[in-house]
């Protein structure tokens, strides 16, 4: 099936909730500002799947690199914009585009960061999307990816199992791969190996311990609840899923939201899986 062949979670309408989310979820960024913090120097760098946060551009251009943010969700690109604006700062190339076919010229781009759209894509548009990061980029690419198989909890392993169980049911209506992470290696060793170029790869897990996230988790729900809803809205969307489908999550994830916003509780995040593949 290719992308066009069904609607994803951002080509069908972004909420308002998500572009506010993405907006304040620091830690991916710093995990990326790690990882990338020796390749952005006197560098072109392209993010793809940018979203609506400033955070990794800013850091981008104040190390001396060149940011390029491209983004499939017009709603994210002008959620980049503005809140690029609240900090003073605007970006030269923010492109609407898709990583199934990028609009860049081969090697034109230093190094490409693509974190958490594999995800998004239908299976037979993964190894596409990698070989255009490859195609795009003359020295590094980077590729992340959740994986929720390793998200657990000794404090509150019930409500995390029910958690759990709502995310997977709302990212099967998209055809969303909340396990993306843990084919990663297999995939990316594949699809290189396709190009008949040189490259070293290597992947590996970036894991935390156990805490207090319960601000990240409401700000899932808040997603979730805002896409429901405007789907609840959309005569297409309740025909193909079914109205009480849609309103089944929608409780589910009210009721989970106050409930832990009443009593906060404590887990292991997923794992993010960084995979690296560089020309030698
Ligand atoms: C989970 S968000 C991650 C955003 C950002 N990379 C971050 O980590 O905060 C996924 C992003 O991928 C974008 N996206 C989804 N499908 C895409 C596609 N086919 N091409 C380009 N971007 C896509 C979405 O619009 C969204 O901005």
């Amino acid at each position: 099936m290719t992308s066009e062949a069904r609607e994803g979670f951002y080509t069908s309408g972004v909420p308002q909730a998500e572009i506010n989310r993405l907006g304040k979820f620091t830690y991916p960024d710093e995990v990326s500002v790690e990882l990338l913090s020796d390749s952005v120097s006197q560098r072109k760098v392209l993010d793809v799947g940018a979203g609506s946060s400033p955070r990794l551009g800013k850091w981008i251009e104040s190390q001396g690199g060149e940011y390029v943010a491209l983004d499939v969700a017009p709603e994210l690109i002008s959620g980049l914009r503005k809140n690029a604006g609240i900090l003073g700062i605007v970006f030269n190339e923010i492109v609407r585009g898709r990583i199934q076919t990028l609009p860049f010229r081969d090697k034109s781009i230093d190094v490409s960061h693509a974190r958490f759209v594999l995800m998004h894509l239908p299976p037979g548009d993964r190894a596409s999307a990698i070989q255009e990061l490859l195609r795009v980029s003359s020295q590094r690419v980077y590729i992340m990816e959740w994986n929720w198989r390793t998200m657990t909890s000794k404090a509150n392993p019930q409500e995390i199992g029910e958690f759990k169980e709502l995310q997977y049911d709302l990212a099967e209506l998209f055809g969303v791969d909340l396990n993306m992470g843990e084919g990663l290696d297999e995939l990316v060793r594949k699809t290189v190996e396709t190009t008949g170029q040189k490259y070293e790869i290597s992947v590996k897990p970036e894991s935390r311990s156990e805490d207090d996230y319960t601000k990240d988790i409401e700000g899932l729900c808040e997603m979730a609840i805002g896409k429901l809803s405007m789907f609840l809205q959309d005569e297409r969307a309740t025909s193909r899923f079914g109205k009480e489908r849609l309103q089944n999550l929608l409780s589910g994830f009210n009721a989970f939201l106050t409930r832990i916003k009443e009593s906060p509780i404590k887990f292991v995040p997923p794992e993010i899986v960084i995979a690296t593949i560089e020309k030698k």
